[in-house]
């Protein structure tokens, strides 16, 4: 005998975000279906019941048994999870993933299309400001053989029901930021911001995904496999319950996500694969070198200034410091990956020491170099300084890589 249970929740896949080319066969329930719909949530308590509802009441009239919603919350303070979980009972084509650990709407949307069973993949926000009746045309335009069918505002019908001018301003700002920096991609939409679209899972599968932030559509165009797009004008409604999660972070990830396909999408990218130069650490790498010239220049001010040392001892000190600086910012930050995995102060320890040997090297390297330069060549000395110093960086860069951040002591 068997006691009838509520679903239980669906846990997030964890590793690489990539979308399986078929879906994943649970036993008992039909296999592959025509449509999964993501629905991000995080503090939308006071919205899911009505969305699952109006959704239900919208996909039932006209693919009633062949679709899925799935709500990915990504472990809301206010239980969102719960209240959806609660839903279950009446509305038997719905599933819910809680991720606890991960957080991110994008990600979000990823981890519910790897459950998906869908053949289309979709998604729309959980707060009602995507109209619902529009799905219907989506879906429409991707049965009609569209790869990917877009929620656009400004294609006719579309449009934002009350935006400030300044919230106009930065959005249209940052999409023309978005054309300058990634042509190919953002050109290819009227909406590149939008979060209401709909795509094949062919389109999608069997690529891993790396977006950062809000934009999922920048990710799927850059990376997916699309050739025909078609646009469905929508009104952006006002919100009733809850609040935007948008804050400032958002635009720092937008310009990180654009960056990052920028680099690793079209012709750099296989310009970087023939180099096969770590391009991206290495813009990191320089820029917390940076950061370390001005930790050495103010450290040697303050030491020169406020503690009369002497110029040597400020100029050692100075210097450490500095490394010391530099070394804890590529630990966390350029390095984050692998050292991320080499945990335990005295992996760490080893690291710093083998990273202050390198760098106390290049000092060394760079005497040579001027001196070679300027006695033996006769270049000016202050364009040997800086060739010197060219040298030196992509010295620190490449030793460090190999010898500091090594992957080979990886423990699996
Ligand atoms: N799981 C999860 N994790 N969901 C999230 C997260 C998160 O970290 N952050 C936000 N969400 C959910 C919200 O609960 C909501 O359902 C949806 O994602 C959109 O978030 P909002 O905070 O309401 O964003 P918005 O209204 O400013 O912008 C939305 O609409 C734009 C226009 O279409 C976003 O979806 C944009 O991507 C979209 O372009
Ligand atoms: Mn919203």
């Amino acid at each position: 005998m068997s006691i009838i249970e509520p679903n239980p929740l669906l846990s997030a896949p964890s590793g690489a975000l990539r979308v399986p080319k078929y879906p994943a066969i649970s036993t008992g329930s039909k296999d592959c279906i025509l449509f999964s719909l993501i629905i991000p949530t995080y503090n939308e308590r006071d919205n899911i019941t009505n969305v699952i509802q109006v959704l239900t009441k919208l996909l039932d009239s006209s693919i009633y048994g062949d679709y899925e919603l799935i709500v990915v919350d990504d472990d809301s303070p206010d239980g969102t999870w719960e209240v959806a979980a609660s839903l279950m009972t009446s509305y038997p084509q719905l599933r819910v993933m809680r991720r606890v650990g991960e957080r991110g709407l994008s990600q979000a949307v990823i981890r519910g299309w790897q459950v998906a069973k869908g053949r289309i993949l979709g998604v729309i926000d959980g707060d009602l400001q995507h109209p619902p009746h529009v799905m219907l045309q989506l879906l429409r335009a991707v049965e009609e053989g569209a790869d990917l069918a877009v929620g656009s505002r400004h294609v006719d019908g579309g449009g934002v029901s009350s935006w400030s001018v300044v919230r106009r301003f930065l959005s249209r700002g940052a999409q023309v930021l978005g054309l300058i920096i990634l042509p190919g991609v953002l050109g290819r939409v009227s909406d590149p911001m939008s979060g209401y679209f709909m795509v094949q899972r062919n389109s999608v599968a069997e690529i891993t995904l790396h977006p950062v932030g809000y934009k999922i559509l920048l990710e799927i165009i850059g990376r997916g496999n699309i050739q025909e797009i078609a646009e469905v004008g929508y009104v952006f409604n006002e919100r009733v319950e809850g609040e935007s999660k948008v804050t400032w972070k958002q635009y720092i990830d937008y310009l990180r996500h654009l960056i990052r396909l920028r680099l690793t999408t079209g012709h750099l990218e296989r310009m970087n694969k023939r180099l096969n130069f770590p391009i991206g650490r290495f813009l990191r790498f320089g820029v917390v070198g940076f950061s370390g010239l001005g930790v050495d220049l103010t450290v040697f001010y303050i030491l020169r200034q406020i503690f009369e040392l002497g110029l040597t001892r400020s100029t050692i000190l100075s210097a450490e410091t500095a490394i010391i600086n530099n070394f804890l910012w590529n630990d966390i930050w350029t390095f984050h990956d692998i050292s991320s995995r080499q945990t335990g102060k005295g992996a760490r320890l080893k690291r710093f020491l083998k990273f202050n040997v390198i760098c106390l090297a290049g000092v060394i390297l760079q005497a040579l170099i001027v001196n070679l330069l300027y006695n033996v060549l006769k270049v000016n000395e202050y364009l040997a300084k800086l060739i010197a110093i060219a040298v030196v960086v992509l010295w620190n860069f490449w030793v460090n890589l190999k010898l500091s951040w090594r992957v080979t002591d990886v423990k699996k």
